[in-house]
């Protein structure tokens, strides 16, 4: 856990922010993989992380706004559980180690929330994602467990954002310690990336590197011979010579911070001058995306420049045509860059997604561009000090999308669907991707940045 000045301070923060109520922040349980004992790793959720900094299931966070009184709701250990599980702390030990003095059983939370639905006190709670917190704000308020995120409270959402969205430097630092984790994932999947390998043998080995660096992996691996595939979990392919592996992976540091790269290198070690021609464009929407970004400047400009930088491209290899800026007005690069630029990174890998994308990436200013491609961007919205994001440019010849738009037409103008077919079709796909921080008056790369030179990529392979 951090100091507990930290959780006091955040929760003050969000006090200032709200009106009036009671604000429940639900840790999480622990889910059961095949019977109710087997459990899957454990991942408390982030909003309680960041408010109580309590890394054990079934805690309840309260902030009552009303009454300037902050508590926790849950059980102490039984003997049964210190047989199986050893000693651990008392909750109210717990609790002070984030500024906490108020603590109760955890059944006490249902007399809590009874006494303020009497009084027409209002209760705020994040949108639930897990089955066991949908039932339990059922047994708290009486809203149909289905129906929960429904009620979930905008005005809390709206505070919480605008206190996570700006990173402490206590954050950084963590991010920082995930970064590192990520750096000799990626640099281990560089050096056993050879022909005749299985991809699984690789995946295994850098999800141990994550998990070995205290936490796990911050999602599951993608990691493919088919990059093509945007996320491709499946790792069952031999590496074959002439394909390219594309690896996104990032690790939680010990607090579950997040990082997030993406790198895509040739099987065998060596590009190929057509490999090295669309690798180079990605390297530069990434590089002169990460050079514009600073406070002030809305990312959805950022992502359209990254646009019109593949579009230029493309174009200098012959598979676009025509006039650039109507291209990317069209939205015909979406075919190659059928995604976002990037996200906001912290605690999750795609920060605060769970309290609604939109909320988190958009304001009344920059609203969401429904077109193809951009309308996958999860962050719009202009740029402060302290935002952490990632940008991930990619390219990729996605066979059955190249179909559908030959065969209906779409952005014939602008694209050489002879080439791509004649020539591209079976190239895979190439992301790239680097965790950024906006800093005073411009940006920052976090962590060492892993290799990502054509020569600095054959060099580590060459190892
Ligand atoms: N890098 C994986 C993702 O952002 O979804
Ligand atoms: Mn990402």
């Amino acid at each position: 856990m951090f100091n507990k000045d930290v959780y006091v301070r955040r929760r003050d923060q969000l006090r200032k922010k709200m009106g009036s109520g009671l604000v429940l922040i639900l840790g999480n349980n622990e889910s059961s993989v095949n019977y109710p004992d087997n459990g899957y790793h454990f991942r408390q959720d982030s909003d309680f992380l960041y408010f109580f900094g309590i890394d054990i299931p079934e805690f309840i966070g309260v902030i009552d706004i009303d009454n300037n009184v902050d508590s926790i709701y849950a059980n102490d250990v039984d003997i049964a559980s210190i047989i199986w599980m050893g000693p651990q702390p008392k909750v109210s030990e717990l609790a002070a180690k984030c500024g906490v003095a108020d603590t109760h059983p955890f059944n006490k939370i249902f007399d809590l929330t009874k006494d303020a639905i009497s009084k027409g006190r209002k209760i705020h709670f994040t949108p639930p994602y897990r089955g066991e917190n949908k039932m339990l704000l059922q047994q708290m308020t009486g809203i149909d467990a289905h129906r929960t995120r429904e009620y979930a409270s905008l005005e809390l959402i709206h505070a919480i954002i605008g206190i996570r969205e700006i990173k402490e430097a206590c954050e950084i630092v963590e991010i920082e310690k995930a970064c590192a984790i990520g750096y000799n994932m990626h640099v281990t999947a560089m050096r056993m990336c050879k022909e005749g390998v299985v991809e699984q043998e690789i995946a295994g080995a850098i999800e141990g590197i994550a998990l070995s660096g205290g936490n796990m992996p911050s999602f599951p691996i993608i990691l493919s011979q088919n990059g093509e595939t945007l996320h491709n979990h499946y790792h069952g392919n031999t590496l074959q010579k002439g394909k390219m592996m594309l690896t996104d992976c990032g690790a939680e540091s010990p607090l579950h911070y997040a990082s997030d790269n993406t790198r895509t290198i040739p099987v065998g070690g060596v590009f190929s001058q057509k490999q090295k021609d669309i690798y180079n464009i990605v390297l530069k929407a990434l590089d002169d995306t990460i050079a514009i970004t600073k406070p002030g400047v809305t990312y959805q400009s950022i992502h359209l420049e990254a646009a019109r930088i593949i579009t230029e491209g493309l174009k200098d290899v012959g598979l676009m045509k025509g006039d650039t800026m109507e291209a990317v007005k069209a939205g015909a690069h979406a075919m190659f860059f059928p995604h976002g630029l990037g996200h906001m990174m912290g605690i999750d890998v795609h920060d605060m997604e769970g309290l609604g994308q939109t909320y988190v990436g958009y304001d009344e200013k920059t609203r969401p561009i429904d077109q193809f491609g951009t309308a996958y961007l999860r962050l719009g919205k202009e740029l402060k000090e302290g935002f952490v994001i990632t940008n991930e440019p990619g390219i990729y010849f996605i066979p059955a999308l190249i179909d559908k738009w030959q065969s209906e037409g779409i952005n014939k103008e602008f694209i050489n669907f002879d080439l791509v077919n004649k020539e591209y079709r079976d190239f895979g796909g190439i992301r790239l991707e680097d965790d950024i921080l906006v800093t005073k008056d411009g940006s920052k790369i976090l962590g060492d940045r892993i290799p990502i030179y054509t020569d600095e990529v054959e060099k580590i392979m060459s190892e």
